[in-house]
């Protein structure tokens, strides 16, 4: 349904936002992948269109069903499959949007070659995969914005899912870890059998740059959505 009432505390903001997991090619029918549904991304996209943003939506492998959930006319859809892809596009949206939030899953690793033709038992060369580390899109955004590369005032956005079950555990990997990439704010939600990926439901902290929890939900994704443009909007003069 739509929201005739929703706050317009977004209105005119450019945002970016990716969703989905990356996929690695080994060979033509092959892939390293991960869970990643793509459904938290885009209610990230939604919340911000009916909030008024204009948002670039930069989805990784998400099926039609996640895409429906974000057909929004103030919602621009871009695919993509690959981290490298998923680098280029978010990086292009990037260098116009006040906010980024990168809620896809970046596959921290790839195949060192993909191969042309599909690998074989025969040619016993399945055993090993050698990889190569991705490029960090979130760490790369941080620094375009340090080196003056970026909008002025943009805010960077990152997620983590940890299976971490102590809740202090997961907000000192959390601090550790939005240090780290140098951004403002990072959504850690708990991964396990009913949380995060592939479920309907998040349970999510935000950290803040002092390390702050600043928001705490558990719910739908939508709801969590919320919450997260909450912080930001918090965050904004
Ligand atoms: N991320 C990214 N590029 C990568 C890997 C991750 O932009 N190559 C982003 C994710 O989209 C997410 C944030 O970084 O917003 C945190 O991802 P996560 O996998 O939790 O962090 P990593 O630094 O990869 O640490 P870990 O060893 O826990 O996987
Ligand atoms: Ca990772």
């Amino acid at each position: 349904a739509l929201r005739l009432l929703a706050p317009q505390d977004l209105a005119g903001i450019r945002v970016a936002v990716s969703a989905g997991g990356t996929r690695e090619p080994i060979d033509p029918v092959r892939y390293l992948g991960n869970r990643s549904s793509g459904r938290q991304g885009a209610a990230l996209a939604r919340e911000a269109a009916e909030r008024g943003a204009e948002v670039d939506l930069v989805v990784a492998n998400v099926s039609r069903e996640v895409r429906a959930e974000a057909r929004h006319p103030r919602i621009r859809i871009r695919p993509v499959e690959t981290a490298a892809e998923l680098a280029t596009a978010m990086k292009e949206s990037a260098a116009t949007a006040e906010v980024v939030v990168m809620a896809a899953a970046v596959a921290d690793y790839r195949p060192a070659q993909a191969a042309a033709h599909k690998l074989t038992k025969e040619e016993g060369i399945l055993e090993r995969i050698e990889l190569v580390e991705n490029e960090d899109v979130l760490a790369a955004l941080a620094a375009a914005r340090a080196a003056g590369r970026a909008p002025e005032g943009q805010v960077l956005v990152g997620f983590a899912a940890e299976t971490e079950t102590s809740v202090e555990g997961r907000r000192e990997r959390a601090r550790r870890k939005r240090e780290r990439k140098g951004v403002d704010l990072l959504a850690v939600n708990l991964a396990d059998a009913a949380h995060g990926f592939e479920k309907h439901d998040n349970a999510v902290e935000v950290i803040g740059r002092d390390g702050e929890v600043l928001a705490a939900v558990s719910g739908t994704k939508r709801a969590v959505a919320a919450a997260v443009w909450d912080a930001v909007a918090g965050l904004r003069p």
